[in-house]
């Protein structure tokens, strides 16, 4: 088989960017951070005082909302620009994240962003994390992946990611963030986050983040060459 569709869905920071970044990495695949697209949208509404709740707010803000990945020309990471601007370090703010999940509940924002999404990973070698990739974006990717991870885990290790940015939030507050967003993700009727039959659970309370991307991995492996014999390679 030649390139895959990874999707890597699950709840919020139980690890899913990170470690399908460094997936990305090893496959010589392209990542691509569909809440990245969310939460530019939902920069955009709150810059502009639009309401997600009024449909004439909605069309205003779809046809001035332009979203793109470029690398960091210093570390050649992807970041994401909002209507030519870069916004990566203004769309992980705790204001951003408050409001994102009232924007990806709305059915014409998900209908544009899942066809941009779906028109950047057309030709596959991709690896997408998100709440809807396996569902909805590519039912038909090749390898899905549903993580998962205890709340209190994620809430320490989102606020120790956000600490290394400088950023001090109370572990409460983080930890109410990531729960009310889990509620309405998976409770909204547009796409909910849900876990799909064909897609294999990864929990990561208790997993290093090396181990967790070679899991990964080693299960794309199988995917993309299934005559090789991996499990010996990896004794
Ligand atoms: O990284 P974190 O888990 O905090 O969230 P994210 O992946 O950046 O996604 C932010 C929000 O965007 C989620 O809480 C969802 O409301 C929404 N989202 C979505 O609805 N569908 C996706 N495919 C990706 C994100
Ligand atoms: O995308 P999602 O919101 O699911 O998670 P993330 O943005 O990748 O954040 C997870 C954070 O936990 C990152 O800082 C990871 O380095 C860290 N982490 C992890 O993902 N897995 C571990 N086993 C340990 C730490």
């Amino acid at each position: 088989m030649g390139k895959i569709v990874i999707a890597i869905d699950g709840y919020s920071g139980c690890g899913k960017s990170s470690t399908a970044k460094a997936v990305a990495k090893e496959l010589g695949y392209t990542y691509i951070d569909s809440g990245a697209m969310y939460r530019a949208a939902t920069l955009h509404f709150l810059d502009n005082y639009l309401a997600p709740s009024n449909p004439q707010d909605v069309s205003k803000g779809l046809k001035s909302l332009e979203i793109e990945f470029h690398p960091n020309p210093d570390t050649g990471k992807q970041e994401t620009y909002l209507n030519g601007v870069n916004v990566e370090s203004k769309i992980r703010s705790m204001r951003v994240s408050e409001k994102v999940s009232e924007i990806a509940k709305i059915k014409e924002i998900r209908k544009e962003l899942v066809a941009q999404q779906q028109r950047l990973g057309k030709s596959k070698g991709v690896v997408m994390d998100g709440r809807d990739i396996g569902s909805v974006v590519f039912p038909d990717a090749e390898l899905k992946i549903f993580m998962t991870a205890d709340l209190e885990t994620r809430a320490y290790r989102r606020q120790q990611e956000m600490l290394e940015k400088g950023d001090m939030i109370d572990l409460d507050d983080i930890q109410q963030n990531l729960a009310e967003r889990d509620r309405i993700d998976s409770s909204r009727s547009e796409s909910p986050l849900i876990q799909v039959e064909d897609a294999i659970e990864i929990d990561t309370s208790n997993l290093s983040f090396v181990e967790q991307v070679a899991q990964i991995v080693y299960l794309a492996k199988q995917k993309i060459n299934p005559r090789e014999d991996y499990a010996s390679n990896h004794r």
